[in-house]
């Protein structure tokens, strides 16, 4: 008999309104993929049964967000919309300058290029994709030290997305403090698996910010997932509610930034939040030019409401136990069938070594783009490689330098997919298990020069 304690994690939600999606045949899915040249980007979102690209901007609001559109104040300034938004970013951040952005990556745009340029260097447990390329388009470093144990998929320990602080201040030294432009913290790191930072680590890296006066900024767009792991994790938070705890952890940064396509539980939108006037003045200066008036910033009153709800509702301990429990369940079934996932499971995606599931097929025959494919065919479910398809670079003599792990991520949308959906991919896995000695690589057909994950085109090599 199933206590109250082991007892099945249902949705804390009932669904009142539901969107079709259409299970399609293998044989209807390998031509689509063919004609795709094997790259589930370009694939119509109809002919996917789960989507598990992103788990950003791919949630479902609830009925008080919704509700909120309604009351949205349209207003080009001053919008009510907007004040409320404002007052429930304050209080999250403690930080007195709030700018609205249409979504993480323009908020990134306005304070990096603000902040960069040549000769400068930003210092990051792991820059995300967006942030490197905006830090590295004004010409400044990007540098990611993580510690060398988190770089392994297998070693459990309960904060893998820490930054190597030993290291940080190794680089600080070698680069000069003039030259730091300054030390951001991505809350949950989600290129290392969306792994969690411990609050620990966060006050040690502002002690060392605060000694060689550089700016700290935390990338929290998944913060609130990240204070769920604190107070499972580090046993000085176990009393204190996961709002508090993001509270803490902003209050310790001079800036924050922040996708709302994710925690703030929308569809689109972003934020910047910052403690310094000046620089507060550059960046509205910046925003006004290129996003809109700083009391809307590329949105619409009513997504500015929807956020405002969302932030808030994000913290609900029922809504966020779910959310870490659901991610777990899938990686840890998965797990138990022999699929090896990278562990611990983080916050908001399963993370696959297609490396050690396909060790027949060579790097370069990239495993990962392999997996993606063949739960495509197989399943209907579309996910992402995250390895040498994604990172891969070429030496002078046209060889691959690949990606240091071939991994495959499963990103699971918020309150979208039900625990059957979840069921259902876990049993794709059983079809993955049996067919995988006879899988063959890949080759690149086409690529463009940067971020080839996207368009690039392959062929089957059999
Ligand atoms: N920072 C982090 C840590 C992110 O994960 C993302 C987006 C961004 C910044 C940029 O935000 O998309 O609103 O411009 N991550 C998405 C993903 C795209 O699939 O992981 P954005």
């Amino acid at each position: 008999m199933k206590t109250t304690k082991n007892r099945t994690l249902a949705e804390p939600f009932r669904i009142k309104m539901v969107e079709p999606v259409t299970m399609t045949t293998e044989a209807y899915r390998e031509e689509v993929l063919k004609q795709c040249a094997y790259n589930p980007f370009l694939l119509h979102s109809k002919d996917v049964f789960i989507d598990l690209l992103t788990d950003s901007g791919t949630g479902a609001m609830s009925d008080r967000q919704w509700a909120g559109m309604m009351m949205g104040d349209e207003s080009y300034a001053g919008a009510k919309s907007w004040l409320h938004l404002e007052n429930v970013v304050k209080e999250l951040s403690g930080m007195p300058y709030i700018l609205p952005t249409h979504q993480g990556r323009a908020a990134e745009r306005i304070l990096y290029s603000i902040l960069g340029g040549k000769g400068k260097v930003f210092i990051s447990n792991t820059h995300f994709d967006t942030t490197r390329a905006n830090i590295e388009f004004t010409g400044a470093t990007a540098i990611d030290v993580m510690p060398l144990e988190a770089r392994d998929p297998n070693i459990d320990l309960p904060f893998k997305g820490n930054i190597d602080t030993q290291a940080l201040e190794a680089l600080i030294a070698q680069h000069g403090a003039n030259a730091i432009a300054a030390v951001i913290m991505t809350v949950t790191n989600n290129s290392a698996g969306g792994q969690p930072v411990s609050m620990q680590n966060v006050k040690e890296v502002r002690r060392i910010c605060d000694q060689h006066k550089l700016m700290l900024v935390i990338d929290g767009c998944r913060v609130a997932e990240n204070s769920y792991f604190i107070k499972q994790r580090e046993t000085a938070y176990a009393h204190m509610t996961y709002e508090a705890i993001a509270q803490e952890m902003l209050r310790l940064a001079d800036a924050f930034v922040m996708s709302a396509k994710k925690d703030g539980l929308v569809n689109m939108g972003g934020l910047l939040c910052l403690k310094d006037e000046a620089l507060s003045m550059q960046c509205t200066n910046l925003l006004i030019i290129s996003e809109g008036f700083a009391t809307y910033g590329g949105l619409s009153g009513r997504d500015m409401e929807a956020m405002a709800i969302g932030l808030k509702e994000v913290f609900d301990p029922d809504y966020l136990h779910y959310r870490i429990r659901s991610t777990a369940y899938l990686g840890e079934h998965l797990k138990a069938k022999g699929i090896p996932v990278v562990w611990p499971i983080g916050g908001h995606a399963v993370y696959i070594d297609a490396k050690a599931l396909y060790p027949h097929i060579p790097v370069h025959e990239y495993p990962g783009q392999v997996l993606v494919c063949d739960l495509y065919t197989l399943g209907g479910i579309r996910c992402v490689e995250v390895g040498s398809v994604m990172f891969g670079k070429y030496d002078a003599d046209h060889q691959l330098i690949p990606a240091q792990n071939e991994l495959v991520r499963l990103a699971i949308p918020r309150r979208v997919y039900t625990q059957s959906h979840v069921d259902y991919v876990i049993d794709v896995f059983d079809d993955i298990l049996e067919r995988r000695d006879q899988k063959r690589g890949l080759k690149i057909t086409y690529e463009p020069p940067f971020l080839r994950h996207f368009t690039a085109r392959f062929e089957k090599l059999y």
